[in-house]
């Protein structure tokens, strides 16, 4: 047999490390920001699959159906109406840029804005690939703690104060405002009408990323800061991966055009898919605003069945905040847990977790957290999972000291 090629010494310096190979999603799988199986709505979906094909599916012959490099135009207008409608922002078509996931956008922003050794702002407790990204071009970040109502503005003030006495001008504050990721935190109308006067009065960019935001029990969110900034210095990001489906890969970006004409040309891929955009566009018109509530209902019933099961196996040494949306629990466990031992443990006996210290900015507060994303496992994966997590708690760990006197049917 031949000796295979190296292309070790091809590679460049600095790229990531190699991938390992995916070998399956855990039985109890708690990872990942996946979504609802019964709530994808399947037959809408093949309708509107069928609808669109059938009466434009030979656009399909031209690159982005005709309708240019920020996507398909009928989905752009339904955003524009629905943007309107829940967050606030007046914006056109125009203003609107369809994406492979809002995931592009990150890259998009990221690479219209940032270069080596710029420093970024955001929320202390992150989401993961959003640091792994500020990581990988070599960003220096400033992480803001956070309290129940989400980033902390005295906190804020204070880093930008902090660098502009050391002579940094930061780039950007990219934040996660409404249902953060991982803590499912929202923050409230006068902190963003802070946090945009802070970012006026240091000269900084805004970077929102709003993908959780139809996840709101009640439905009521704030507004966007894209919709209460005037300086315009606001770039909006959405997602269509938590309220329809992850799989899809369509996002979208919102942006004045002299920062949107900066990241088409680095949108080097010759468009987003289409046939996903046109299904989306068919079925969001006349589907979208109903079946948001029923998603809502089966994630709110998700979560309560996940604290509940905390409850019950963790008992106090397992601390959450009950949240008002979202897809994810963040969980405090006591000091001496380190989640990425037990993580490591759990996936042994089938339950993946998200350790906290690739969530954080900062180790030492995260080492003994954890994220718990309640959408894609059933209730019973639920309750079953969460019981096993325990064990291993147990005995790794010695906490908690006993758990409820819970039934068990661990198949
Ligand atoms: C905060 C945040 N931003 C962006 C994304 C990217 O999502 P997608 O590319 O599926 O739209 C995620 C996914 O989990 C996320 O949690």
């Amino acid at each position: 047999m031949s000796q295979s090629f190296d292309f070790g010494p091809l590679i460049p310096a600095g790229s990531p490390p190699p991938a390992v190979r995916w070998t399956g999603l855990a039985k109890y799988n708690f990872t990942g920001g996946n979504n609802d199986a019964d709530e994808v709505p399947v037959d809408d979906l093949i309708a509107a699959a069928t609808a669109s094909l059938k009466r434009e599916g030979r656009n399909l012959a031209t690159y982005n159906v005709a309708h240019g490099p920020q996507g398909y135009r009928p989905l752009r207008e339904f955003l524009v109406t629905k943007l309107k409608g829940d967050a606030g922002i007046a914006c056109s078509a125009d203003d609107i840029l369809m994406l492979s996931g809002s995931s592009q956008a990150l890259d998009l922003v990221n690479a219209a804005l940032l270069t080596r050794g710029d420093t970024v702002i955001c929320e202390k407790d992150n989401y993961q690939s959003t640091l792994t990204r500020f990581a990988r071009i070599g960003a220096k970040v400033v992480g803001i703690p956070l309290d129940k109502d989400g980033m902390r503005m005295d906190a804020l003030a204070a880093a930008l104060a902090d660098c502009k006495s050391r002579g940094v001008q930061p780039k950007m504050i990219y934040t996660i405002p409404t249902v953060q990721n991982p803590t499912a935190t929202i923050l409230p109308e006068p902190r963003r009408a802070e946090l945009l006067r802070l970012s006026e009065q240091y000269g900084v960019a805004v970077f929102e990323d709003d993908c959780y935001s139809d996840l709101i029990w009640d439905g009521r969110r704030p507004p966007a800061l894209y919709a209460m900034s005037e300086a315009q210095n606001v770039i909006h990001i959405g997602s269509f991966s938590k309220s329809i489906a992850p799989a899809l890969r369509v996002g979208f970006l919102v942006a004045p055009w002299p920062i949107l004409s900066r990241m088409l040309p680095l949108k080097t891929d010759a468009g987003s898919g289409s046939v996903e955009q046109m299904m989306l566009a068919e079925y969001c018109v006349p589907h979208f605003a109903t079946h948001l509530p029923a998603l809502r209902k089966a994630l709110r019933a998700k979560v309560e069945t996940l604290m509940e099961a905390l409850n019950e196996q963790f008992g106090t040494a397992a601390e959450f905040e009950d949240p008002k949306g979202g897809i994810f629990l963040w969980v405090k466990l006591p000091d001496n847990v380190d989640t990425m031992k037990l993580y490591q443990a759990a996936l042994k006996e089938g339950v993946a977790i998200n350790p906290g210290n690739e969530w954080s900015t900062d180790k030492a507060h995260s080492a003994s957290r954890l994220r718990i994303c309640f959408a894609s496992p059933t209730h019973a994966q639920i309750r079953e999972g969460v019981a096993i997590l325990a064990d291993v708690c147990r005995r790794e760990f010695g906490v908690p000291a006993r758990s409820g006197n819970v039934e068990r049917r661990v198949s």
